[in-house]
């Protein structure tokens, strides 16, 4: 008897081993998405509700699915990596029919156990309760049961619907969710949120400053047909009386008390959470950016210029595999001599690099957070004084904008410099001859914010500390365009991932070469990809 018990309790013990060893233990604890709730809380208006859904499953071909992804603001909230799913939360307590209270609420995919034999496990209920450290759960199919009433809210914030997503079998997937909001939170079939958040601006301004928003209206009309007909948007844009304006946002403050649905509530809630990092969060991107650090080191060791874009590309991602990085956090840009010119390059379908420099743009994204690290490299070792005239510039670009990356810098600083820098350099050279025309060869933005998603979310206002930017300037100079026939073909960029700090900034990504000859020499290194030589096929 103690024989069979002691058996029966090692195969519990050899299981719950097993079980513990299944999967990685680093994600983000369930008091961080709690917290974040808590404080999403504490910035929610009076008397309001935020509903969130899991993002959508999207098709690939006929029965295949691209590879799920949570939505970043809910996975950020809740840690759940499962589609179909709703957040709820509220300013305030609520009590339901039966006496139960709650402020928030989660609603998941039914456990269902052929579908999980399927397409994988699913928490269920007591999943969500016990690792996610959720209260109140309830399968999707209760959301038609939703035990509060939407419309004795001020607020009912959201973000509004793309439109992406296909009603699926059975009655609790996204479209079935969403339908039922839209009939709880009476969504009209016309809703607009740019003409809500317009309207927003209007009723939010000074009568002194009214002039300007009539400006900026403006141009927001100019460029979006739909709005064009908006009887108060365009006599608000259109006249100079500042009385009439003053009526305008009298009515329109009478149609915001009449509706309760927003969209920028949220919106500003999650930019003003995730532009800053918790030291939690940081350990993941850290690691996300080292790793996709380490991939641009193996690939300048291996790199030659028989090898295709597409190979160096499967040698970055090999190595975010190795490392146990899910996914990359955006398509990986592999772009031998011309192809570097077209910034999103993501065909990386070129057979051989040949002698030209290699832009490869790669992220890792290890649990939720994703790396950003561009390295442009010669295919051959060595960069031609042409390629090293162009790159020396985009270093001495990158370095001012890194170095213009400071506590209580406006969001555009490092942008601002390294584009002088960039002009400068162009025109010593004699590419162009004054400073408009450095755009043409540098059209894209320095910095973004990194995180959750690869362009993250943010305020855009003066930088403030644990905040992770990009600086990422660059030349592309593609053939034909009305300079020496010398410099056709060169495309750099230079993208490391910097940590904003009270110190100062901190390069994330400085583990892979940066300099011409810091890269010269790392790629002189040899690769144990040397000896990876598969069979010829035909
Ligand atoms: N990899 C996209 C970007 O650099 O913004
Ligand atoms: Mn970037
Ligand atoms: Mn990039």
């Amino acid at each position: 008897m103690i024989k069979v018990m002691l058996s029966v309790l090692a195969l519990v013990l050899v299981s719950l081993g097993v079980r513990s060893q299944e999967v990685p233990t680093d994600f983000l604890a369930a008091d961080f998405h709690k917290e974040r709730r808590n404080l999403v809380r504490g910035m929610m208006p009076p008397n309001s509700v935020v509903v969130l859904f899991a993002n959508s499953e999207r098709n690939r071909a006929n029965d295949v699915d691209y590879i799920y992804h949570q939505d970043p603001d809910f996975y950020y909230l809740t840690g759940y990596r499962e589609p179909n799913a709703v957040l709820v939360i509220f300013s305030e307590e609520q009590t339901d029919a039966q006496g139960n209270t709650f402020d928030e609420m989660l609603y998941v995919q039914e456990r269902d156990a052929r579908a999980e034999q399927w397409n994988g496990k699913r928490l269920g209920i007591e999943g969500a309760k016990e690792q996610l450290g959720f209260e109140t759960v309830y399968n999707g199919g209760d959301f038609a049961d939703f035990p509060v009433d939407l419309s004795s809210f001020d607020t009912v914030s959201f973000f509004d619907f793309q439109n992406d997503y296909r009603d699926k079998r059975g009655t609790a997937d996204l479209f079935d969710l969403i339908k039922t909001f839209k009939i709880k939170a009476n969504y009209p079939a016309d809703f607009d949120a740019t003409k809500q958040q317009l309207y927003k601006m209007i009723t939010s301004t000074t009568i002194e400053n009214s002039a300007n928003v009539a400006q900026t209206l403006g141009r927001y009309l100019n460029n979006s047909p739909n709005l064009k007909n908006d009887v108060l948007l365009n006599d608000f844009v259109n006249t100079k009386d500042e009385g009439l304006r003053n009526e305008i946002k009298q009515q329109l403050l009478m149609i915001q008390e009449a509706n309760n649905l927003d969209t920028s509530v949220i919106s500003e809630i999650m930019a003003t959470l995730r532009e800053t990092k918790t030291q939690e969060e940081l350990k993941l991107l850290k690691k996300a950016i080292e790793i996709s650090a380490v991939g641009q080191i193996e690939v300048m060791k291996a790199m030659h210029p028989n090898m295709s874009e597409t190979e160096i590309q499967g040698v970055h991602e090999f190595v975010f595999k190795k490392y146990g990085a899910e996914y990359e956090g955006y398509p990986s840009i592999v772009g031998g001599g011309h192809n570097g010119c077209i910034l999103h390059y993501i065909e990386n379908n070129k057979p051989k690099v040949g002698n030209d420099l290699v832009l490869m743009d790669l992220g890792a994204e290890y649990h939720g957070y994703t790396a950003d690290v561009t390295r442009t490299i010669p295919a051959n070792g060595q960069f031609t004084p042409e390629q090293k005239a162009i790159y020396d510039i985009v270093y001495n670009a990158q370095e001012a904008g890194i170095a213009a990356s400071v506590v209580g810098a406006p969001f555009q600083a490092p942008g601002r410099v390294a584009s002088a820098v960039v002009a400068q350099g162009l025109m010593d050279l004699g590419i162009i001859s004054n400073e408009g025309e450095a755009r043409t060869y540098f059209p894209h933005g320095t910095s973004h914010y990194l995180g959750l998603d690869v362009h993250d979310k943010g305020t855009y206002g003066p930088f403030k500390p644990n905040t992770v930017i990009t600086v990422e300037p660059g030349i592309y100079i593609p053939e034909g365009s009305p300079c020496d026939e010398k410099w056709w073909g060169i495309a750099v960029r230079i993208e490391d991932d910097i940590l904003i700090t009270e110190e100062g900034p901190v390069n994330l990504s400085a583990m892979a070469p940066r300099t011409t000859a810091a890269i010269e020499a790392m790629m002189l290194q040899p690769s144990p990809l040397d000896d990876f030589v598969l069979p010829k096929l035909d």
